[in-house]
């Protein structure tokens, strides 16, 4: 594999042959190809771009790099749901027990959180006793047998994306479109699911921050899971403020809950009400998305999502009085309020500094080797929009470390944007792209 005429042709803006991508990802991830060559090429893409044949390319070869998930035991159309990643993002734990009851069967592999956004594993770990390992053939049984099962990413699973995933992270090539897409999408198709919905992030909590880019991103993923066989949809939604109220690991757990008792905050209930409805349509067992939402509504509304959920964390070795005893979950010894010092309207709430703050109590990560405090977090007490008055409660801070709340408050505090004019309220869901 000459490395130094790929590098160079890339540079040139020519387009790479199947072989000079395969060749590529193959000789990095055998650790054939040095980091110094695989950051010049990434480098070159960054500045040259991908075409389309060649992100289909590059996902495919990612895809086969290590272990593929065969989910074919498993009854029914399967239904994967992901996030490109936000802050307060507990969508899964809503959407995944509304679909199941509907009749989806939901097999699926989460990740962790990294930096300001969450990841669902760590969500789920806040549960006393839950597991988040389980055999292959456990995890397709429950799947047959309850109809949900969600599991920690493997290491066998494209472990070309593991490896090149860092490099782009330490060489400033993570924001471009065909190397997102393909990550993305790698994962996906080598987990097996028949169907796919993506929720794209767009705002100042997500890589995509305007609308336009999300747009562009969201279509080449729906393309490349198209390409692949997989009938896939993307939704772009809203993370110009943080999703919901809470932020934190078992603060967004419970949320969740509430959501799944009818008493969530109104846009993760919206947002898990349209994600659900596509997905059962997309499971084949609604004959219109508009079906699919009705049958979403009723199982939120008759407490069948609800006890799904409970029978999945049961299922997987947690405790599910959890559902009715918040008690139960990892405490906080230290609660703060941030309060408004001036009156008006809420004008913005940036979510990625409400991240980084709640970082900052302890539930999020700096490396992927910290320990986290998965009490920790913020509580978001007012919304864009919202009328606030001198000394109104913002939001709330809690965890186990004065040092590192003190700090949290101080990173929030630049979040919030306090004006004397009434802002609308952002659009929720933008564009659905692919029904
Ligand atoms: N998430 C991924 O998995 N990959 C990216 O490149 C960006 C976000």
């Amino acid at each position: 594999m000459d490395m130094v005429s790929i590098i160079q042709k890339k540079k040139d803006g020519l387009e790479l042959t199947k072989e000079e991508i395969k060749g590529f990802v193959n000789g990095y991830v055998a650790g054939d190809i040095p980091d110094y060559q695989a950051s010049a090429l990434l480098m070159a893409i960054y500045f040259k771009g991908l075409s389309k044949e060649e992100t289909f390319e590059l996902t495919d070869a990612m895809r086969y790099s290590g272990d593929t998930i065969d989910l074919s035991p498993i009854e029914g159309i399967k239904v994967d749901k992901h996030s490109t990643g936000g802050v307060g993002d507990k969508t899964t734990l809503v959407v995944a027990p509304l679909a199941a009851a509907c009749g989806v069967p939901i097999a699926k592999m989460s990740g962790r959180g990294l930096g300001f956004t969450g990841g669902t594993v760590d969500k789920m770990e806040s549960i006393p006793g839950f597991r988040i390992a389980l055999e292959p053939d456990e995890f397709m049984s429950q799947v047959n047998r309850i109809g949900m099962a969600v599991i920690g990413q493997t290491a066998h699973i494209t472990p070309a994306d593991k490896k090149l995933y860092a490099l782009r992270d330490v060489t400033a090539t993570v924001d471009d479109f065909g190397l997102i897409s393909s990550s993305i999408m790698s994962k996906k198709l080598a987990a097996g699911s028949d169907a796919i919905v993506l929720d794209v992030k767009c705002g100042d909590g997500a890589f995509m921050e305007n609308k336009e880019d999300a747009a562009k991103l969201a279509k080449l993923m729906v393309e490349i899971g198209n390409n692949a066989g997989r009938r896939t949809v993307a939704a772009i939604t809203e993370m110009g403020q943080p999703l919901g109220k809470a932020v934190g690991n078992s603060l967004e757990v419970i949320e969740a809950i509430e959501t799944l008792k009818g008493r969530g905050p109104e846009d993760i209930t919206e947002l898990a009400e349209r994600l659900s409805g596509i997905m059962v349509y997309l499971g084949g067992k609604a004959a219109t998305p508009e079906e699919g939402l009705e049958m979403t509504k009723k199982a939120l509304a008759d407490g069948s999502g609800l006890a799904k959920l409970a029978e999945f964390i049961e299922a997987q070795g947690g405790d599910p009085k959890v559902i009715d005893n918040y008690d139960l979950f990892p405490k906080h010894t230290i609660e703060k309020e941030l309060v408004a010092e001036e009156s008006g309207y809420v004008e913005k709430i940036r979510a990625r500094q409400i991240g980084l703050a709640s970082q900052h109590t302890g539930a999020g990560r700096a490396t992927k080797e910290d320990e986290i405090d998965l009490s920790a977090g913020i509580r978001v007490c007012r919304k864009v929009g919202d009328k606030v008055s001198k000394g109104d409660v913002l939001a709330v801070f809690y965890g186990n470390d004065e040092g590192k709340v003190s700090m949290a408050m101080n990173e929030a505090a630049k979040a919030f944007e306090i004006g004397k004019i009434k802002p609308e309220k952002p659009e929720l869901i933008k564009e659905i792209i692919g029904l």
